[in-house]
């Protein structure tokens, strides 16, 4: 994390003015465009987290376009984004990117309870609210250009492959910059330039005012665009850096849904990188979706086709997939899992879980213990070597360890209208198409015969059997097969 000047004039004198108004038309959704999660975290919050890694801490939002829902999310997730100090701005109508930060400074200069610089002083950090892959690495690298040149107004600009839609920075003979150029107004020498505005600028007031001031609707859009300021601080002799960012794919502004599928791709693959760098195989990147809040110890091994989503902990030596989905759980070293979902569930080093297995929510498994085929565990905890194989259910229930789950063995922990316990001692066994119907206890030691409905409680070492008789009549299928009527007729 680069922080800037952090407990010094450098991030305290900065309030950022985050748009987020827009319609994001090119998105063609319902829900607002900076709402759309990347690695599932809304943009908008992933710029503000990266404006509270880089120090800042004081942020106003200018929201607009379905001003409710945005405030309500962001608000929602105010907490996991202190320190930062949040405020709303109002734009009621929205009419530009400049336009936009003039509403966003004007809630800067009432008076507010965060943090920051007063009235129209300080420094604005002022950034878009759709760039998700921004990080606090080129919010600090720019505050501190910023900084240390004493300049009006510092861009972070990217070099790009496909300059398509950005706007462009245009310089003069000796390189420094005169002008942004949007898309839509650039001529076709200037649609060549490479080197894009990311959205992302620290602009000094009052100056910043003074040049807002000065932006007219006279463009493409009939728009008030913020990056005409850039023209008028120059034209008004005043120093405009632009600093290029180191990774210009950080600058990806997300406009529709190519762009959102892009962002999705740049993060997954910097995750799995990152993990790759840490001690963890990962045999298919391309297929391979692991949530940037898991975490692996080293040599594990990600086969394809695998998802780990959420707040995920792996331990050593794991190996996930093919196949598996994994989410909010914790495994231990040496597990394996694999064509199976696994959700918030612990699992003790050892485990076996699959192929085709549903741990659900609270399942907790000792060491070593083997879940296979078909076999469905929701709310159960269990002992260390226990071990079911094959086509059952097991709901909340407490079995001990090394447990035998026969195939075909349910618990009937739902009565219609509430679930209860069933509890199974050290080293049962349960045979094959047993029910244990819940609530209901099964001791230590103690056989339960194949095909056997409990409904009351199985002592330690007995067994328990109930099951009908078959009737076996000697001969019968014979004469069955041999009946006219009986048998299949051919054709
Ligand atoms: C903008 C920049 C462009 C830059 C690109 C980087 C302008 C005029 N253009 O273009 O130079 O290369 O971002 O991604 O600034 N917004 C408001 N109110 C408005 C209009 C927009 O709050 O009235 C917000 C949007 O919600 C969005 C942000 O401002 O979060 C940027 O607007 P957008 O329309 O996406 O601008 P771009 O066309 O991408
Ligand atoms: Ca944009």
């Amino acid at each position: 994390m680069h922080q800037v000047g952090s407990g010094t004039r450098g991030v305290h004198g900065v309030v950022a003015v985050v748009l987020a108004a827009g319609t994001g038309k090119r998105m063609h959704s319902e829900r607002h465009k900076v709402l759309h999660p990347v690695g599932g975290r809304a943009m908008v919050l992933r710029v503000l987290a990266s404006l509270r890694d880089a120090g800042v801490r004081a942020a106003v939002v200018v929201v607009g376009h379905q001003a409710e829902a945005v405030t309500a999310a962001i608000a929602a997730a105010g907490p996991t984004l202190a320190p930062l100090h949040l405020d709303f701005a109002l734009q009621a109508e929205q009419l530009g990117t400049g336009h936009a930060t003039l509403a966003g400074l004007a809630a800067v200069d009432r008076p507010r309870a965060g943090p920051g610089p007063r009235g129209s002083t300080g420094t604005a950090l002022v950034l878009y609210g759709d760039t998700p892959l921004l990080g606090a690495e080129q919010i600090g690298d720019l505050l501190q250009a910023h900084r240390d040149a004493g300049a009006a107004a510092t861009l972070l600009t990217a070099m790009v492959e496909d300059p398509r839609g950005y706007g462009r920075i245009v310089r003069d003979a000796g390189g420094r910059v005169t002008a942004i150029v949007e898309d839509r107004d650039a001529t076709t020498l200037q649609t060549a330039i490479r080197e894009v505005n990311t959205g992302v600028g620290c602009f000094e007031r009052p100056s910043l005012d003074a040049a807002l001031a000065h932006c007219r609707p006279a463009n493409a859009q009939g728009e008030i665009y913020l990056t005409d300021v850039v023209a008028h601080l120059v034209g008004d002799a005043q120093p405009v850096l632009a600093l290029a960012a180191a990774d210009p794919q950080a600058a990806l502004g997300v406009n529709d849904r190519r762009a959102l599928a892009e962002a999705e791709g740049v993060l997954r693959l910097r995750t799995l990188h990152r993990l790759m760098d840490q001690g963890v195989t990962v045999a298919d990147p391309a297929t391979t979706y692991v949530a940037e809040t898991a975490v692996f110890a080293p040599d594990c091994v990600l086969l394809p086709l695998t998802i780990v989503e959420g707040a995920c902990d792996i331990g050593s030596g794991c190996t996930v997939g093919p196949g598996a989905h994994i989410r909010d759980s914790r495994l231990g070293a040496g597990c394996r899992v694999w064509q199976s979902v696994v959700e918030e569930s612990v699992l003790g080093g050892g485990v076996q879980v699959g192929p085709f297995a549903h741990l659900r929510p609270g399942s907790r498994l000792g060491e070593r213990v083997e879940i296979g085929n078909f076999a469905e565990i929701k709310n159960s905890t269990f002992g260390d070597g226990t071990k079911q194989h094959h086509h059952s259910y097991i709901g909340d229930a407490e079995l001990g360890a090394h447990v035998n789950v026969g195939a075909g063995v349910i618990t009937a922990n739902f009565d219609g209208r509430r679930k209860h316990r069933t509890t199974v001692g050290d080293g049962a066994f349960l045979g094959c198409n047993s029910n244990l119907v819940a609530p209901v206890e099964v001791g230590g030691g103690a056989v339960v015969g194949a095909g056997t409905t409990v409904t009351k409680g199985v002592p330690a070492d007995a067994l328990a059997v109930g099951r009908v008789r078959p009737t076996v009549k000697a001969g019968w299928a014979a004469a069955h097969r041999a009946d006219p009527v009986q048998a299949p007729r051919p054709g």
